[in-house]
């Protein structure tokens, strides 16, 4: 069994944040440079409620309630859990289940149902520090741009779970609201992602995981039954259809709080701050004024671990 590293949440919160750029962010691990702070807590809430109306109206895809059918602890960790909102909701839905959100911040609430744990980690590192085959389902939602070595994060994934337990991956594409054939791209909104992958890159965060899921859990030794479930969100207020209309609004809202909240890590990428404020305008404008209906690509892949 590897030493664990995990961190109750302290009496004094404050020792895990610093401030950047006017933002808060994590001490556990000062290269993943998205805040966690009020905003992203909302940007995480809306998120969740978001993928809510693409599941229509579940938490999840695949085969959850099987893979939370067997033995007597049944065992559920949300990884990356941002506010710890699915992980709140999954407690409530399977009250017989633990449930263990894991972050780098304390950012979750503390009036959570009594089989739901919040617990600090930095699963960036080598070993995560749960034992071997202790979990029944296992998710990680946005989660990979803080994780240096997607390949080693899978291989832990999988040591982790018990012989039929069940990963889900859920990674938004780093290159949303591509133009349709022989439009013009949004140039604003296209010349901040190109930076932000760039600065991602710079970083040694491989940008191409999203839509690798697949590819990279085939990859992993231990996974079988590989499934893929892409799906498109529009993004903004066109849909007529009043369920896709809620979805773009959503993923607006989204997007509106996420451009700001990537100054910090344009800026600590050597950008100056002009370029960065320019950059975030154009992408606002065209967010607020796009040229076309946009829309945007959620990769999701789930898989089980061989008995
Ligand atoms: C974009 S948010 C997504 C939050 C949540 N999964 C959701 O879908 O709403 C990414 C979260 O992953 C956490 N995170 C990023 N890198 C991490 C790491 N190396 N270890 C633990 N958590 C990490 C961040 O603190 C943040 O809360």
């Amino acid at each position: 069994m590897h030493e664990y590293l995990v961190e109750p949440i302290g009496a004094d919160p404050t020792e895990f944040f610093y401030t950047l750029h006017s933002r808060r962010f994590s001490t556990l691990n000062r290269t993943y440079l998205l805040p966690v702070d009020h905003d992203e807590v909302k940007r995480s809430d809306i998120h969740h409620r978001l993928l809510q109306f693409v599941f229509k109206g579940r938490n999840y895809v695949g085969p959850v309630k099987e893979a939370l059918q067997f033995g007597q602890h049944r065992r559920v960790l949300d990884l990356g859990t941002g506010a710890g909102t699915w992980a709140i909701d999954m407690a409530d839905e399977f009250p017989r289940a633990e449930v263990v959100g894991v972050d780098l911040a304390p950012m979750q609430p503390s009036h959570v149902p009594p089989n739901c744990t919040f617990e600090l980690c930095d699963l960036d590192q080598r070993w995560v520090p749960y034992p071997d085959a202790h979990f029944d389902v296992i998710h990680a939602r946005a989660l990979h741009i803080g994780i240096h070595d997607y390949p080693r994060f899978l291989r832990e994934v999988a040591r982790l779970l018990r012989p039929g337990g069940l990963v889900l991956l859920v990674e938004p594409t780093l290159a949303p609201c591509a133009p349709p054939n022989n439009h013009p791209p949004l140039h604003g909104w296209a010349a901040l992602w190109d930076t932000y992958r760039a600065c991602l890159t710079q970083q040694r965060i491989d940008v191409s995981v999203p839509e690798r899921l697949p590819e990279l859990l085939a990859a992993t030794p231990g996974f079988e039954n590989i499934t893929v479930r892409d799906g498109n969100i529009p993004v903004g207020f066109w849909p007529q259809d009043p369920h896709l209309l809620s979805a773009g609004q959503l993923q607006w809202m989204d997007y509106e709080l996420l451009l700001p909240a990537l100054r910090p890590l344009l800026l600590c990428n050597g950008l100056p701050p002009s370029t960065v404020d320019r950059l975030i305008q154009d992408a606002q404008h065209d967010l607020y004024h796009p040229a076309f209906p946009p829309s945007t690509i959620i990769h999701i892949a789930y898989a089980s671990k061989c008995l």
